[in-house]
C-alpha cells in the first residue's frame, strides 16, 4: 500500500498533493516526495518520513507557480526506506517521472536488460525500473508516451497503480492502474489522481474510479480518456459522485479498519505470493534462499521468536517445517527466551517472526541470538523496520500496513510465508517428491479466492455472535495445525471483546478445563475434516454430555459434526496444512463481531498498543 496523489490545473498543486498526501498517510508512509512542474522549472523534493518532514523541507525551496503536482507516500517494498528509493523516481533522461503503488515481480529481468542497455539506477527500487523501461520504449519506438506506457506495461508482471508525466508534453498525465486503486477527481479545468478519493474530496465530489488493465489520458482543458491498457479499447467512464466522508473512505466504506482488513487478507495473501509462488510449474522463488542457500541446506534447528499473534503463527510455521521438511522447530515467546539462557548454536536458523518490526521483546531475542552465532532470517510486514534491519536476511509478507490493533492479514500472510519457507526447504532437503509440491502448490495458489467465497458467508457468523455475546468466558479447541488457530482465536475474541477466551489442544480438555464446561460456557471447536477428525468429535461429545454450548469450524459438507454441535461454520475443504488459512476468518469476524455488538473499542482496544516497543 502507499499513497498517490496528483493535480494538473489552474490551481495551485503544492498544497493539494502534500494535504493529500497526508491524508493517505494511514495507506502507509515511511518517506514521502513531490514533483512539482510548470512546465519549464521543474523539482522534486524527497525526504524520509511523514508527509510533515516533505512540508519542512519543501519550505526551504523556492516557490513557483506549477500547474502539475506529482506527491506519493511510500510504503516500501523493494529497497530500505531512505530519500533515495523515495518517489517520485526519474528516468535517466530526466524526461518521465512516475509515482507507483505496487509491486513489479518481473524488475529484476527488465533492471537486467536496462542495465545492458547502458542505463544505471540511483535506487534499489522496481518502480526506477519501470520508469526507465518507459523511457526505453518511448525511445526506440518513437510512440508517444501513452502508447509507450501501454507498451511498457504488455510486459511488466506484477501490480501497479502509477501516475506518469513526459516534461515534453507537460500538460498530460497518464495513470495506469492493475491490482492497486487509482481514483481520478473531476474539475472544470484540471483533474486530480489518488489511490483513493480522500485527497482530493474538498475539491470535487466527481469521481471516476479506474478497473483493472485500465489507463486514462489526462489532458488539462481537455476530457478524460480511458481505454484498455493492452488493446486500447475506449471507455466511456462512469461519473461517481462522491458520497462518503473521508473517514469512511479511509476504511473502504467499512465501519472499522479491522473489518476492512479482514477483508484485505486475500488480496494481503495475493501480494504476498506474488512473485514467490509458481505453482503450475511446483517452483517456489525466494530470493533470500537463493543468497543464503548453504545455511539453509546445513540447517540443523529452526527457532522462531516472536510474541501474540506472531508467536501463533510461529506455531503454525512448526507444524509446516516439520511435516514438510522434517527439520526441528523450536517456537519460543522471546519474552521468555530472551532471559532463559538458552542454548544456541551457530548451525541454528532463528527467525523471528512480527508485523511491525519494533516489538521490543522480539528484537531483544534476535540481538541474543544474533551475538550467539545464529543465522537471523526474519518475517515481518514493514520494510526497513528495527528487526527486518538487525537480521541477515527475511521474507517480507506484504499485507499492507495494518491499522487495527488486533492483528489479522499479517497472520494469515506470516502463514502464506511460512508455508513457502517450508516447501523451500522441503526441496532443500528433498523430502517432498516435485508431484506432492505441486500439488500444494496449487492448493495454496487457491487460497486468496476461496478465502473470498467464505469472506462473502460471514453473515452467519454474525448471527452465531448475537447469541454468545453476552459470555464471560470462552474457550477455544483444536488439534495440529488448528491448535494455534484455537490460540489465536481465543486472544482475538479477548483483546478486542474483553471477554476471557482460552485456547487449548482438544485433547487436553480432559486434564482440566473440562470442570469449566456448564451451558453458559461457548466452546469453539476447529473440527475440520482433515487432522484427527474422530478424536475432535468425540471431544465434542464429551463438552455437550456437560451441556457446553459447540460452536464448530467445519469443512464443507461435513454432516457428522452438524449433528452434535450447536453451530457449525463451513470453511473450504483443504489439506490440514492450509486449513489454518480458512479457520482464521470465521474467528476472526466471531470476535469482531461479539465486540461490536458489546460496544467495544474494535480498532483502538483499552490497554493495547499496536505495537509493542516496550518491555
Ligand atoms: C495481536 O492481535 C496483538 N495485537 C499482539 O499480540 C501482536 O501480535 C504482538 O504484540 C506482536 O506484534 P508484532 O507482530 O508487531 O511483533
Ligand atoms: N514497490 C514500490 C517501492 O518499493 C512501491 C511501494 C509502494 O506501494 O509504496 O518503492
Amino acid at each position: 500500500m502507499c499513497g498517490i496523489v496528483a493535480y494538473l490545473g489552474p490551481k495551485n498543486p503544492l498544497p493539494i498533493v502534500l494535504n493529500g498526501l497526508q491524508r493517505l498517510e494511514y495507506r502507509g508512509y515511511d518517506s514521502a516526495g513531490i514533483f512539482l512542474s510548470d512546465g519549464l522549472t521543474r523539482q522534486t523534493t524527497k525526504v524520509v518520513g511523514k508527509v510533515s518532514e516533505l512540508r519542512n523541507e519543501l519550505a526551504t525551496k523556492n516557490k513557483f507557480d506549477a500547474q502539475l503536482g506529482m506527491g506519493h507516500t511510500r510504503w516500501a517494498t523493494h529497497g530500505e526506506p531512505n530519500q533515495l528509493n523515495a518517489h517520485p523516481h526519474v528516468s535517466n533522461s530526466g524526461d518521465l517521472v512516475l509515482i507507483h503503488n505496487g509491486i513489479i515481480e518481473n524488475y529484476g529481468v527488465l533492471k537486467k536488460e536496462l542495465i545492458e542497455r547502458g542505463y544505471h539506477f540511483t535506487s534499489e527500487t522496481d518502480s526506477e525500473v519501470l520508469v526507465n523501461w518507459i523511457e526505453e520504449i518511448k525511445k526506440t519506438s518513437g510512440v508517444k508516451l501513452g502508447k509507450a506506457v501501454q507498451m511498457a506495461l504488455s510486459q511488466v508482471v506484477g501490480a501497479y497503480g502509477i501516475v506518469v508525466h513526459d516534461n515534453s508534453n507537460p500538460m498530460e498525465l497518464i495513470v495506469a492502474r492493475l491490482g492497486s486503486p487509482i481514483a481520478i477527481g473531476l474539475e472544470k479545468e484540471g483533474f486530480f489522481v489518488g489511490s483513493d478519493a480522500t485527497p482530493f474530496l474538498d475539491h470535487t465530489r466527481e469521481v471516476i474510479y479506474l478497473e483493472d488493465n485500465e489507463m486514462a489520458i489526462l489532458r488539462a482543458g481537455k476530457d478524460i480518456q480511458v481505454r484498455q491498457t493492452d488493446n486500447d479499447t475506449l471507455r466511456t467512464p462512469t461519473v461517481e459522485e462522491l458520497k462518503w466522508n473521508l473517514e469512511n473512505i479511509q476504511k473502504g466504506g467499512f465501519p472499522h479498519f479491522m473489518l476492512k482488513e479482514i477483508h484485505e487478507q486475500p488480496d494481503a495473501i495475493r501480494n504476498t505470493l506474488r512473485g514467490r509462488l509458481f505453482a503450475e510449474e511446483g517452483k517456489i522463488q525466494i530470493s533470500s534462499f537463493n543468497e543464503h542457500q548453504s545455511v539453509f541446506t546445513q540447517a540443523r534447528r529452526i527457532i522462531i521468536i516472536a510474541c501474540g499473534t506472531s508467536w501463533h503463527a510461529g506455531l503454525v510455521g512448526e507444524y509446516l517445517i516439520e511435516t514438510f521438511a522434517r527439520i526441528p522447530v523450536e517456537v519460543e515467546y522471546a519474552s521468555e527466551f530472551r532471559y532463559r539462557n538458552p542454548l544456541i548454536y551457530s548451525d541454528d536458523i532463528v527467525i523471528p517472526i512480527s508485523q511491525s518490526g519494533e516489538t521490543a521483546d522480539t528484537l531483544a531475542a534476535l540481538k541474543l541470538a544474533k551475538k550467539a552465532g545464529a543465522f537471523i532470517y526474519g518475517i515481518c510486514n514493514v520494510v526497513g523496520s528495527s528487526i527486518s534491519r538487525e537480521t541477515h536476511s527475511g521474507m517480507y509478507t506484504h499485507a499492507g500496513p495494518e491499522i487495527g490493533v488486533a492483528s489479522t492479514k499479517a497472520f494469515t500472510t506470516q502463514i502464506a510465508v511460512l508455508s513457502l519457507i517450508a516447501f523451500k526447504l522441503a526441496v532443500i532437503k528433498e523430502t517432498l517428491s516435485p508431484k506432492a509440491l505441486r500439488s500444494h502448490l496449487i492448493e495454496l495458489d487457491k487460497v486468496p479466492t476461496l478465502m473470498e467465497q467464505l469472506i462473502a458467508e460471514k453473515e452467519q457468523v454474525e448471527e452465531i455472535a448475537k447469541i454468545i455475546h453476552t459470555a464471560t468466558n470462552c474457550l477455544y479447541l483444536g488439534r495440529g495445525y488448528n491448535f494455534p488457530v484455537a490460540l489465536e482465536g481465543a486472544l482475538k475474541l479477548k483483546e478486542i471483546s474483553y471477554i476471557h477466551a482460552e485456547g487449548y489442544p482438544a485433547a487436553e480438555m480432559k486434564h482440566g478445563p473440562i470442570a469449566l464446561i456448564d451451558e453458559a460456557m461457548p466452546v469453539v471447536v476447529i473440527a475440520t475434516r482433515k487432522g484427527h477428525y474422530e478424536k475432535i468429535v468425540s471431544n465434542i461429545q464429551e463438552i455437550k454430555s456437560r451441556k457446553g454450548i459447540v460452536i464448530a469450524i467445519v469443512s464443507k459438507g461435513d454432516t457428522s459434526v452438524k449433528k452434535i454441535a450447536d453451530y457449525c461454520i463451513e470453511i473450504p475443504e483443504s489439506s490440514e496444512c492450509f486449513t489454518p488459512l480458512y479457520a482464521t476468518l470465521p474467528l476472526q469476524f466471531l470476535s469482531y463481531y461479539i465486540a461490536v455488538l458489546r460496544e467495544c473499542n474494535v480498532d483502538q482496544p483499552r490497554n493495547l498498543a499496536k505495537s509493542v516497543t516496550v518491555e
